[in-house]
């Protein structure tokens, strides 16, 4: 009987056909449509109009031919990037926008990574934060408003929950608002790694104190990293002015070895750790030269 299968090419085929297309169906479509294979983190929220206006425009601008948002579980991706991509994290992406090509960094882990005034700083003219950035300036961005109506057909479309209130709110809103808040949501459900924890360096006075090589490398590294945000000469800008005598707030200013924490550790309004990129005497370096321009005050 089977023999004779063999011998009618026609029927054989269509017997084939379908033995294959059962076990198509048993080892994809039914896992596809069970629950566990669409985990979802438990911290993932979906968008808000305005976030999602955001990725509706990383979208359309195609950001996603020159910036991948997957960090892949490799070690040295884990060590710039930050933590590795989850399935979870994607639920609510439709599309997803993994791209494939990283002209610029990678950015599934951009969340929370600089203040919204870096990023304004930066869409509007990226080569004053990188002087070789080849990205494009985004600034003009700000001259579109949003339209909330077009906002609650694509809330609608894509079954996220909105309030009315929500949607009036946008009418304020430029498409640089929306892209800004998109860039301070991605990747924020999953946890970050845990920055090494302070060495207790609080009380150590510093080594390099006033010593003018110190100062001279310190002043190169601030160039290169910091003054970006904090000022040419440290007078302030994205983040706080470094010549005055105020630290964090205080009115009183910090201690050396605060400073150095800062800048290994970082702090979670927006001042970013260096503790992976600058060994303990270029932090201290930077220590010295910041005490140089507050002595010049
Ligand atoms: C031609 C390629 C290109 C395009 C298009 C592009 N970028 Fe970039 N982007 C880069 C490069 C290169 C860098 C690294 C240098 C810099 O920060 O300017 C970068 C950096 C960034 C950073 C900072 C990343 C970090 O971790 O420091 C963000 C955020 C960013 N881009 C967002 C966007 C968004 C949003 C868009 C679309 C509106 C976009 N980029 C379009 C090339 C591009
Ligand atoms: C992405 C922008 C950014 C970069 C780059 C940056 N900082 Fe900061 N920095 C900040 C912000 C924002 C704060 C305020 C943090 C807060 O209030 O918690 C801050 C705070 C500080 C403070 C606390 C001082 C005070 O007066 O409150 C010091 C010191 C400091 N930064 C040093 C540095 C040094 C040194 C570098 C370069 C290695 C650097 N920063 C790079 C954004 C930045």
């Amino acid at each position: 009987m089977a023999g004779d299968l063999y011998k009618k090419p026609i029927l054989f085929a269509i017997v084939a056909a379908g033995v294959i297309l059962v076990g198509t169906a048993v080892t994809m479509f039914i896992p596809m449509l069970t629950e566990e294979m669409h985990p979802k983190l438990a911290n993932l929220k979906p968008y808000t109009a305005l976030q999602l206006a955001g990725k509706d425009i990383y979208q359309r601008e195609g950001c996603n031919n020159c910036h991948t948002q997957t960090v892949r579980p490799l070690k040295t991706e884990v060590m710039r990037y930050g933590e590795y991509s989850k399935a979870g994290e994607f639920a609510y992406d439709r599309p997803f926008l993994w791209g494939s090509k990283r002209t610029g960094p990678d950015l599934a882990r951009i969340g929370g990574k600089y203040p919204d005034k870096w990023h304004e700083v930066h869409f509007d003219n990226p080569q004053a934060i990188f002087a070789q950035s080849n990205m494009p300036a985004y600034g003009w961005l700000r001259d579109s408003k949003l339209d909330p109506n077009e906002s609650a057909s694509r809330m609608k479309a894509n079954d996220f929950p909105y309030t009315a209130d929500e949607l009036a709110r946008l009418k304020d809103k430029t498409e640089l608002d929306a892209l800004i808040a998109y860039m301070q949501v991605i990747g924020i459900a999953v946890k970050k790694t845990p920055e090494p924890a302070s060495s207790g360096i609080t009380d150590i006075p510093n080594p390099l104190a006033a010593k003018p090589e110190a100062i001279k490398q310190g002043l190169l590294l601030y160039k290169e990293i910091c003054a970006a945000c904090h000022g040419d000469n440290g007078e302030g800008g994205i983040g706080p002015s470094l010549s005055d005598r105020k630290f964090l707030g205080r009115t009183a200013d910090g201690s050396d070895g605060e400073y150095f924490t800062v800048i290994q550790n970082g702090t979670q309004a927006g001042m970013p750790p260096y503790a992976s990129n600058l060994d303990k005497n270029k932090m201290w370096s930077l220590v010295s030269y910041i005490r140089s321009i507050q002595g010049n005050k």
